[in-house]
Order: structure tokens, then sequence, then C-alpha cells
């Protein structure tokens, strides 16, 4: 596949699969910004993306204290973000967000239209929507990465 595709996956182990497969292509550095209403599903592909990154902590939204740290034996530390509680660009900058951007692990983020001035240009973009048919089916768009 290219650099941009898209995928319906059926159930969470799906999504799951497919952040494992997407994982096999990240490099230390790599942004990747999860974008998709509540209960989309970020949370569930991000989990799949540590799973391949071989992080052994668990994977949750977190929500309440916006900013998750993991180890991987393979890569320098992942940091998981999520934005849905910080609504302006002050707050955002005001936790360090610029300097988490220039660290050398890999960054994960839910809620990034928070961020959005603030995403590297080369930042992965991901895009999940819900079915209108199905409610375990999901719609995942990828831009900027081939797996
Ligand atoms: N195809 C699917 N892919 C992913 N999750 C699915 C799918 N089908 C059903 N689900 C369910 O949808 C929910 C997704 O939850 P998840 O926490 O990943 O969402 P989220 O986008 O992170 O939400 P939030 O914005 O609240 O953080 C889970 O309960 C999961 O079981
Ligand atoms: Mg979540």
């Amino acid at each position: 596949m290219g650099r941009d595709f898209a995928i319906t996956t059926k159930n969470e182990t799906e999504t799951i699969n497919l952040g494992v497969k997407i994982a096999s292509s990240l490099k230390n550095g790599d942004v990747i910004a999860l974008y998709g209403d509540l209960g989309s599903g970020k949370t569930r592909l991000a989990k799949g993306i540590c799973q391949g990154l071989d992080v052994k902590q668990m994977v949750n939204s977190p929500t309440f204290i916006i900013v998750n740290e993991y180890n991987s034996s393979k890569f320098h530390n992942i940091f998981h973000f999520d934005l849905y509680r910080l609504k302006s660009e002050d707050e955002i900058l005001a936790m360090g967000f610029e300097d988490y951007m220039n660290n050398r692990g890999i960054i994960l983020i839910e809620w990034p239209e928070h961020a959005e001035r603030l995403l590297p240009l080369d930042t992965v973009k991901i895009h999940i929507s819900h079915s209108a048919e199905n409610e375990n089916e999901r719609w995942i768009k990828v831009e900027g990465i081939a797996i």
C-alpha cells in the first residue's frame, strides 16, 4: 500500500492488528495524530501500535493526566497524549508540548485537532470514523506512512 490508504476494520481486534502493522513502519521521532470521535477507537489503535513497538505497559486514554510515557526495548520512550481536556493552544504550550515534539521518542496524540498548528509537518495523520451500518465497523484513513 502507498503512503496514503484506507482500511475498514470489523472489530477492535482488527483495529489493534492494524496498529501492530503500522508500528512496524515507525521510527524514532515519528509523530502520529489519531483523529476521531469519542469511542471511535483511537486508544485501541494506539494500543496496537504500542504492542507493535514492544511496549509491555497498559495502554489507556490518558484523559486526566494528559500524557502517558511507555518504555520499549526497541525504541526511545513513547509518549501518548490525550488532548481532549486541553482546549486552548496556550494550555497545550504550557505543558511543554513543543519540547515533546522535539523528543527522540515516538509520539501518539489523541484529539490532535486541539494542537493542529503545533503538529510537525511530517506528522502521520490517521482518521477513524464510525460506520453508519455496523456499530463495530470503523473506516480508518492513514496519511503519511506505508505499511
Ligand atoms: N472496529 C473497531 N475498532 C476499534 N474499536 C472498536 C471497533 N468496534 C467496536 N469498538 C469499540 O469501540 C470502543 C473504542 O474505544 P477507544 O477507547 O479506543 O475510543 P477512543 O477513540 O480512544 O475514545 P476517547 O475519545 O473517549 O478517548 C471500544 O469500546 C471498542 O471495543
Ligand atoms: Mg481514547
